[in-house]
């Protein structure tokens, strides 16, 4: 969708590693698609799980670094000579230092900044860094250091930013290229055939993504191999970054990322800390461990960009779209990584003439990484916001309006079909469960509590495929072990991997072992991101337990004397159909206990040729909004998802209550403030900066999965699901806004200042 996204494939697929036998789709089965608690949540919750920022090393340094304060300026000097005798430093790292003058910051090969670049862009841009033997001495240390800068006039304003006389960001001027235009039939004629138009500007405003665990590294050498404990959603892309900014063989450098608390996209790439971190124990021979403040996440490691987007759709009374003109201006900040908000628009819905406008613009404000749908909630904010007033306008329910125009095939120059696409049953379903008829009818409370409930949907535009190995060992006493490479980023990929061995193999979840996310001993595997870790892994999982259970079927065939067909795995026992005296423990097995283990590798089959998979999702809420103080109440959420099919619905639920209380952020409480005379963040705190807490989320959440398997997707049927679980919500409390009160809000997030003024507004009227 978005070529700057990191999960982004441009050209051919890429390839599975292994021709491969697959096992066919399940017919029935026992272990997946129930709840299982965790694997690792005792760990998680007892503080005994090691997250890289536990990780403390003998002899190991801790690494501060120094930021420019200014939006914008140039670094003329830095002297380092008095923090270079502090207390307890060990090595003071600036661009001039031995390996780091390197580039940085790329788009489509090029680079444009580097690691301690003189023109510092943003606040937050890096200077110096500092190793110390305790963390207090770094940030002494980093103080000592002198800096005399040249502070440039900034812009932060997006549309400010277009203007040929703003200040530029980079030489080049603020235009990320061009606008990037997708367009299909006429939209002038498209709208001369619509009998109503709705037309208008909508702005979601800048979102941080805030995990819990900060940004940071941990590095140590040994010899000319070195090892990073990384706080990743990608062992891999680490590696790749590492071993070419070091000028080492990828075997060389081996990363670890075992734990990690939470990326949402922002641990997708990897960050300079990490660099510091292996220059400087190169530097002084001993491990250094780099942990980023908060304050300093917030400015550097990535945002949700905001959008304005200006919407015009037109329909025919029976609500056939007619045409869609959609164009959005976002800012990823002084350095690319993407602010376009469009794509939801141009696929969603079938609509013969289409016009979708992305301009992008450099501004002097913190980088934006990929943030849970990167450019689907925005697009959502908008395009569901007008459908809604579309049918408002047409006197249509707005879930038949919805119904009549999904897409059914991807509506590109050569349209492309799905290999699934159940979003008329996300719509179906959740309204019958939500009982979206009754409570739409039901009167408002009295006075100035009222009610209203709004709905919203989506797709998300990246499936999975290949590439994935996974390998499973099972050992002469019936123990397993599974190595795998994908990180689990706190959404239970180890806890669905097991139940899928446990699936194939008939052992119990809690007898398998799991080896996963290091460079050094796993297999390969892509980031966790883009929604794609399950239906990218989960088939090269089921591969290998299914070469597993083949051979042990040999075995069993060749000891009892029966054919492999005749014979069936349950409960480690191994028996024949036909004939129910024969049968053997797999413990019992003269050739395992003779091979002491049976190793299956297991390969992520290819996705079906010229179809493309997306998964779906329609989420409702119910609202009562106090017109005298304008505060929002969320009383109701659900979730109707088509993901394929469901793994584990303990973890299932939890992703999608945890996407809705992040949409919850995006419609109600999130943004990023930066100061109009300073150009710096002015919330870089927890604290200023509101994520939803208990109190903002609504008293209750509800989840409908719509448990239909893509078999023609891949051999377990499964789709992805953390990412459509954030996209419509914010909409969906925006419509039911309006459901309550009459009133739009077009601009993110609903406040209740916000809100009192466009009652005062609309009474003024
Ligand atoms: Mo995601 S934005 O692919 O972690």
């Amino acid at each position: 969708m978005d070529k700057d996204t990191p999960y982004h494939v441009d050209g051919p697929v890429p390839e599975t590693p292994g021709s491969g036998e697959y096992p066919n789709p399940w017919k029935k089965t026992e272990v997946v698609g129930t709840r299982v608690p965790k694997v690792d949540g005792y760990e998680r919750v007892s503080g005994t799980a090691v997250y890289p920022h536990d990780v403390s090393l003998p002899d190991m340094l801790h690494g501060a670094i120094l930021r420019c304060p200014h939006a914008h300026a140039r670094v003329l000097k830095v002297d380092i000579s008095r923090a270079e005798k502090m207390p307890g430093v060990q090595a003071v790292l600036t661009g001039e230092s031995p390996g780091a003058d390197m580039p940085w910051y790329w788009r489509r090969g090029k680079s444009f900044s580097k690691l301690f670049d003189p023109h510092c862009r943003h606040e937050g841009e890096e200077v110096a860094a500092v190793a110390a033997e305790t963390p207090l001495q770094a940030f002494d240390a980093i103080k000592a250091i002198e800096v005399e800068y040249e502070v440039l006039p900034f812009v932060i304003d997006d549309e400010a930013a277009l203007d040929p006389s703003a200040p530029a960001v980079h030489d080049s001027g603020n235009a990320v290229g061009e606008p990037s235009v997708r367009e299909r039939g006429d939209i002038a004629a498209g709208f001369a055939e619509a009998d109503v138009v709705v037309e208008r500007t909508y702005r979601t405003k800048c979102e941080i993504h805030a995990p819990m665990e900060p940004h940071g590294s941990v590095a140590r050498w040994d010899g000319n191999r070195l090892t990073i404990w990384d706080s990743t959603q990608g062992v891999y892309s680490v590696q790749e970054t590492m071993a070419q900014a070091m000028g080492l063989p990828l075997a060389n450098v081996r990363v670890i990322g075992h734990y990690m608390g939470g990326g949402f996209g922002s641990k997708l790439e990897v960050g300079k800390y990490t660099i510091y971190a292996a220059l400087m124990a190169k530097m002084t021979g001993r491990p250094v461990k780099i942990f980023l403040p908060r304050e300093d996440c917030m400015l550097v490691t990535g945002n949700r960009p905001g959008n304005m987007m200006q919407v015009k759709i037109g329909a025919r009374s029976d609500g056939t779209l007619t045409a869609i003109d959609f164009k959005s201006l976002g800012s990823p900040g002084a350095y690319s990584a993407g602010a376009g908000a469009t794509s939801m628009a141009v696929y969603l819905y079938t609509c013969p003439n289409l016009r979708a406008e992305d301009t992008v613009v450099y501004t002097n404000a913190g980088k934006a990484r990929p943030m849970r749908a990167p450019g689907f909630p925005q697009c959502a904010w908008a395009l569901e916001q007008a459908m809604d007033e579309l049918a408002q306008k047409l006197d249509i329910c707005p879930i038949e309006l919805r119904l009549k125009n999904i897409a059914k095939e991807l509506q590109t120059e050569q349209a492309m079909p799905f290999t699934s696409n159940e979003l008329a049953e996300c719509l179906r379903k959740g309204a019958a469960e939500f009982g979206w008829s009754k409570a739409r009818k039901a009167d408002p409370a009295d006075g100035h509590l009222r009610r209203g409930v709004g709905v919203a949907a989506c797709f998300w535009g990246y499936g999975g495929g290949p590439p994935s190995t996974v390998i499973v060992k099972l050992y002469s006493d019936g123990s397993v072990n599974l190595n795998m490479g994908a990180s689990d980023i706190g959404c239970g990929t180890k806890t669905w991997a097991a139940m899928i061995v446990a699936e194939e193999l008939g052992v119990a979840v809690d007898k398998i072992q799991i080896e996963h996310a290091d460079t050094g001993t796993t297999q390969y595997a892509t980031s966790s991101g883009g929604s794609k870790t399950v239906p990218s892994d989960s088939p090269a999982v089921r591969a290998a337990a299914y070469q597993v259970k083949r051979q042990l079927m040999e075995m069993a065939a060749e000891q009892l004397e029966v054919e492999e067909s005749d014979l069936e795995l349950h409960d480690l026992e191994i028996s024949s159909r036909s004939d129910s005296e024969k049968k053997v423990a797999v413990t019992d097995l003269g050739k395992l206990g003779r091979q002491g283990v049976v190793i299956g590798t297991g390969y992520r089959e290819p996705n079906p040729e010229g179809k493309i998979t997306f998964p779906y999702a329609a989420q409702f809420c119910e609202v009562e909004v106090n017109t005298r103080t304008g505060e929002v109440k969320l009383l109701r959420f659900l979730g109707a998802h088509d993901s394929g099919r469901v793994l584990n619905r303990l973890t299932y639920d939890n992703q999608v209550f945890g996407g809705m209380v992040m949409g919850v952020g995006l419609g109600m409480t999130e943004e990023r403030v930066l100061d109009k005379q300073t150009g710096k963040m002015a919330n870089a705190n927890l604290h200023d900066y509101k994520i939803p807490t208990m109190k903002d989320v609504a008293a209750e959440h509800f989840c409908v999965p719509i448990d239909i398997p893509d078999t023609e997707f891949n051999t377990t049927g499964t789709k992805g699901l953390g990412e459509p679980a954030t996209i419509p919500t914010a909409a969906a409390i925006a419509n039911a806004v309006a459901d309550a009160i009459g009133v739009r809000v077009t601009d993110s997030p609903i406040t209740p200042v916000q809100l009192v003024g466009l009652l005062t507004e609309r009474k003024e009227a």
